[in-house]
C-alpha cells in the first residue's frame, strides 16, 4: 500500500505515521525529518534547506522531489511506503503521480487529518521532538514515560526552532496556500479519506486502521 498523510503542520502527521508504519511494516518517509537530520549534520543540503524552514517557508521544490525519489527507490518501499509531508505543493504532487506512473505504480490512498487551527497553536509550543528518530511527544497529551527521553529509542528530546508562535502562523499559511488544494488533488483522482484529528491519538489511528483495513 502507498500512502500519503496530509494535513496542517501539527495534525498529528508523524505521530500517526510512527504508528502506521510500526503496525503495516512499512517504511515511514518524512521530508521534514530528513531535512532535519541534514541539518543536524551540516551537510550542503540541511545548509540550503535551513534558510526556508527556520521561517517557515517551503524547501523549494528541485530540491525536495530529489531526495524523495531517491528515497522510494529503496528495496524497502518496494511493497509500500508512508510519506509524511510531501507532496505539499501541486507540483510536488504532479511529479510525484509521474514518478510512480515510471515505476508502474501509484498512490492508493491520501489520508488527510483534518485539525482546526486553534488546536494547532497549543500542540506546537507543547511538541518535544526525538533528535534521533523524530518521534513526537507532548508535554500534556503525549508524555514520554522519562521527562525528555524518547520511549522508542532513548534519543534526547528538544523542541523544533520552528515551533515559535511567528513561525507556525506562517507554517499555517503556506499550508494554507500552497498544500491544501493537494486536497481537491486527491479527491479528484478518488484517494482521498479524511479523519477527525481533534480525537484521541488512539482513535484517530483507529480510525486511520479502518480506512487502510486488512489487504495492506
Ligand atoms: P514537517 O516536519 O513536515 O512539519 P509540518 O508539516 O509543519 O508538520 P509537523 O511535523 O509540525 O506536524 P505533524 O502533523 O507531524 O504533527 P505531530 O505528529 O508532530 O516540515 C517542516 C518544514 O520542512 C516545513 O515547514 C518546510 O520548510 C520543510 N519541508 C518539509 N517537507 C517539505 C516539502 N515536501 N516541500 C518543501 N518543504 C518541506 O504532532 C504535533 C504535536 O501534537 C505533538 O506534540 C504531538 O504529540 C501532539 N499530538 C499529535 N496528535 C495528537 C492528538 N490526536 N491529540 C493531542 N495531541 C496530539
Ligand atoms: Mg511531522
Ligand atoms: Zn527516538
Amino acid at each position: 500500500m502507498k500512502i500519503i498523510l496530509l494535513g496542517p503542520p501539527g495534525a498529528g502527521k508523524g505521530t500517526q505515521a510512527k504508528l502506521i508504519s510500526h503496525k503495516y511494516s512499512i517504511p515511514h518517509i518524512s521530508t521534514g525529518d530528513i531535512f532535519r537530520k541534514n541539518i543536524s549534520e551540516q551537510t550542503p543540503l540541511g545548509i540550503k534547506a535551513k534558510s526556508y524552514m527556520d521561517k517557515g517557508q517551503l524547501v523549494p521544490d528541485e530540491l525536495t522531489n530529489e531526495i524523495v525519489f531517491d528515497r522510494l527507490q529503496n528495496d524497502d518501499c518496494k511493497n509500500g511506503f508512508l510519506l509524511d509531508g510531501f507532496p505539499r505543493t501541486v507540483f510536488q504532487a504532479e511529479e510525484l503521480d509521474r514518478f510512480l506512473q515510471g515505476e508502474d505504480t501509484k498512490i492508493n490512498k491520501a489520508l488527510l487529518i483534518e485539525v482546526p487551527q486553534e488546536f494547532i497553536l497549543d500542540r506546537m509550543t507543547g511538541r518535544r521532538m526525538c533528535k534521533d528518530c523524530g518521534a513526537s511527544y507532548h508535554v500534556k497529551f503525549n508524555s514520554p514515560k522519562v521527562e525528555g527521553v524518547c520511549d522508542l529509542c532513548g534519543g534526547e528530546l528538544t523542541q523544533r526552532k520552528d515551533d515559535k508562535e511567528e513561525t507556525v502562523k506562517e507554517r499555517l499559511e503556506v499550508y494554507s496556500n500552497q498544500t491544501a488544494p493537494l486536497v481537491e488533488y486527491y479527491a479528484t483522482q478518488g484517494n482521498l479519506a479524511k479523519v477527525d484529528g481533534t480525537l484521541e491519538i488512539e482513535e484517530v489511528f483507529q480510525n486511520l486502521c479502518d480506512i487502510l483495513g486488512s489487504d495492506i
